[in-house]
């Protein structure tokens, strides 16, 4: 029988875990060891996600203390962390720490925004706190899966739900050279992008049947865009970035749009963009623009282009939580691991969610 990865769910009860729950409850290679509530340690995991009942049972969450000693306790393990930002930092510091400590190597990918920046000063600047843990950052590469073949540090951290979809369609046209620098790029997301906890402005009443940006040219995304942009492309690209709050639950619709720099027709712009993909099992591009429901609760991602004159539309889809953040995050975890890339990770979307 071939041997399973322990894995170690943090973020316990938010949106994103349950999708971790999800996947590695289906992964042929990974077996669940300790799914982590701060708030509900003790509690029936079915309590936060009765979707997930008849998988996991009478399963229930582990304090955080509780699973960092599951991961001191196996030589290698894998950790998928859910937890928010300005929280993820020191917890995955301390796990680390205390993971050596027992002689234990665990592999990590952290989905927050905590090690994204290869810079403590810009993560400050942009978070508004000093990062906890600034000597960790140099053991997480962080990058959408399609653009860094193999990740030369022993962690990685997830890009995020904007930035995939961004980037997989502003990527490939900067790195081909075929635009201009400047990229305007409009975002919708859906009501899960923004967690569990409704607020003002992002529970159902607000956000049912209505359309509105936020954050326009100031969202914290932005910057994270430009520098992985630059890092994935080795050329900069200045983001004009809009976010929108769409009335749907999942998914994310990005229009990406810059001006040419040479000719191009929209045939000439989407074989590009296949070239570019070749052999990325997880980017389908299109002949026609790419819908939502074709991805959504999948970890594909789907894109289409068009060009006209000076000006190039990039359309690109993803499901925020799967190849957002869960599906993205297993992608990366399967390649720390040695496997395929797509192990359990295939299943298309439902279609009609
Ligand atoms: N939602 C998305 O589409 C998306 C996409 C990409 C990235 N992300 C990132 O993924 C992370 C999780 O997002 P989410 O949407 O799942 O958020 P969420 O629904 O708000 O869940 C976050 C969970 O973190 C746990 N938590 C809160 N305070 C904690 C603490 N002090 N220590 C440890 N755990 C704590 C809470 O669960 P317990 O109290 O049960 O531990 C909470 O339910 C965030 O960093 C987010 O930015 C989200």
């Amino acid at each position: 029988m071939t041997a399973r990865t322990p894995a170690i769910i943090l973020g316990g009860t938010g949106y994103v875990a349950g999708e971790l729950l999800r996947l590695v409850l289906g992964h042929p290679r990974l077996e669940l060891a300790a799914i982590a509530s701060d708030s509900q340690p003790g509690e029936p995991v079915a309590d936060a996600f009765p979707h997930l009942a008849a998988a996991c049972g009478d399963l229930r969450y582990l304090s955080l203390e509780q699973a960092i000693e599951t991961t001191m306790k196996h030589e290698r393990s894998a950790v998928l962390a859910a937890a928010p930002h300005g929280v993820s930092h020191k917890l995955l510091d301390s796990l680390l720490t205390r993971a050596a400590a027992a002689g234990a190597k665990p592999a990590v990918v952290d989905i927050s925004a905590d090690f994204r920046f290869a810079d403590p000063g810009e993560y400050a600047r942009v978070y508004r706190h000093p990062h906890g843990a600034p000597s960790r950052i140099r053991e997480f590469s962080c990058a959408v899966p399609e653009h860094l073949d193999r990740a030369p540090t022993p962690h990685v951290a997830h890009p995020g739900c904007f930035s995939t979809a961004t980037l997989l369609a502003s990527v490939p046209l900067l790195a081909l050279d075929l635009i201009e620098p400047q990229i305007f790029v409009s975002a919708v997301t859906g009501s899960t992008g923004a967690g569990r906890n409704p607020i003002a402005g992002t529970h159902h009443p607000q956000r049912h049947s209505d359309l509105y940006a936020y954050s326009a040219l100031a969202h914290r995304h932005a910057p994270e865009i430009a520098a992985l942009a630059r890092a994935a492309a080795g050329r900069a690209g200045h983001f004009a970035f809009v976010p929108h709050s769409g009335p749907f639950a999942r998914g994310i619709h990005a229009t990406v749009q810059a001006r040419l720099s040479k000719h191009l027709d929209t045939g000439a712009a989407i074989a590009a963009l296949r070239g570019f993909y070749a052999g990325r099992p997880f980017v389908r591009v299109l002949d026609e623009p790419p819908r939502l429901k074709d991805v959504v609760a999948s970890n594909y991602a789907h894109l289409s282009a068009v060009a006209d004159g000076d000006t190039i539309v990039v359309l690109s889809v993803v499901d925020n939580l799967v190849k957002g953040a869960a599906g993205g995050a297993l992608q990366w975890m399967n390649r720390l691991l040695g496997l395929d890339e797509t192990t359990g990770l295939t299943t298309p979307a439902p279609g009609w969610t």
